[in-house]
């Protein structure tokens, strides 16, 4: 059957999907309509509009509120398990979906990381002790929109390895960030965190990525924690990816555990992540899932 194609006027929908008419949307914006079809075709990057962001980003508040919750809960003998319970029910409370759960066969409601884990910890029995540290990584999806961002606290009292790594890897993700700019490159991203994380001793992990996300969990392009300055793709406004760096204290190589999911440094040192949703803006960047590094 042959249809006729869609006419579109000034006063029609605009076919972005904002429900805006298209003379006050996309008409004024040619340019980057034709950007968001370049990256699409070429890198599969799906570009945002604003009406996606502002979603990304009330998924965003949502994770944050949970996450500063989860951060008052750790303790001393608190089992993984309870931050499981605890992110799952706030998560359903606020008629959102655990992305994880059931994610490729993953178990659990949530990624909680101690010690020498790298990530994908699956809560479990696993008691939380003094001077442990634990990377919990949450993902809700809100309205259909994803957010992911984790943090690595201290339980009890720190050790001196703990500060170090926790430390490291938490301004290693301030650095990726910092380099986050339309014209800038992935590679600057990667450049950014490895040279900082090695100059300190420490080693990047190479198996795990950032990643693009929003309207999927997982979705192009791969953000790599390494990288040389003006290589890969150029950031555009629109893009909307996290940056994640697992930085380990020794050696960066690692396997992962019978249970297929949980990732392990191979020496058995300290490993620490930090993960944030960034949207590439006009003039840098802004933090869909904001806390302070
Ligand atoms: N949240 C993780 C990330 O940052 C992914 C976890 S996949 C899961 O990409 F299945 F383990 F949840
Ligand atoms: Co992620
Ligand atoms: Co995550």
């Amino acid at each position: 059957m042959k249809t006729k194609p869609v006419k579109i006027g000034p006063n029609t929908l605009c076919p972005c999907g904002s429900q805006k008419k298209y003379k006050n949307c996309c008409r004024n914006k040619k340019m980057e309509i034709s950007i968001k079809e370049e990256y699409k075709r070429k890198y599969d990057i799906l570009l945002k509009e604003p009406h996606q962001i502002q979603s990304i980003k009330k998924c965003g508040e949502l994770l944050i509120s949970i996450l500063n919750n989860v951060e008052k809960m750790i303790k001393p003998g608190l089992k993984t398990e309870a931050i499981n319970t605890f992110v799952h029910e706030e998560i359903i409370k606020a008629g959102a979906i655990p992305a994880p759960l059931n994610y490729r066969g993953f178990p659990k409601s949530v990624c909680v990381s101690v010690n020498e884990v790298i990530c994908h910890g699956i809560p479990g029995e696993r008691i939380l002790n003094d001077g442990d540290i634990v990377n919990v990584d949450i993902t809700p999806i809100l309205d259909g929109y994803y957010a992911d961002a984790s943090k690595t606290f201290f339980v009890g009292s720190p050790t001196k390895e703990g500060q170090k790594i926790v430390s490291v890897a938490a301004e290693s993700l301030k650095r990726g960030i910092q380099a986050v700019a339309p014209g800038a490159t992935l590679g600057d991203i990667g450049y950014a965190i490895q040279s900082y994380a090695e100059a300190c001793g420490c080693s990047v992990v190479r198996e795990f990525v950032g990643h693009g996300v929003g309207i999927d969990f997982h979705e192009q392009p791969q953000i790599l924690h390494f990288g040389t300055k003006r290589k890969g793709v150029t950031l555009v406004p629109g893009m909307v990816f996290t940056i994640e760096p697992m930085i380990n204290i020794g050696k960066r190589d690692l396997h992962v555990l019978e249970d297929r999911w949980t990732a392990v440094t191979n020496d058995g040192a300290l490993s620490a992540q930090f993960e944030q949703t960034i949207l590439v803006t006009e003039n840098g960047w802004e933090s869909l899932t904001p806390f302070e590094l």
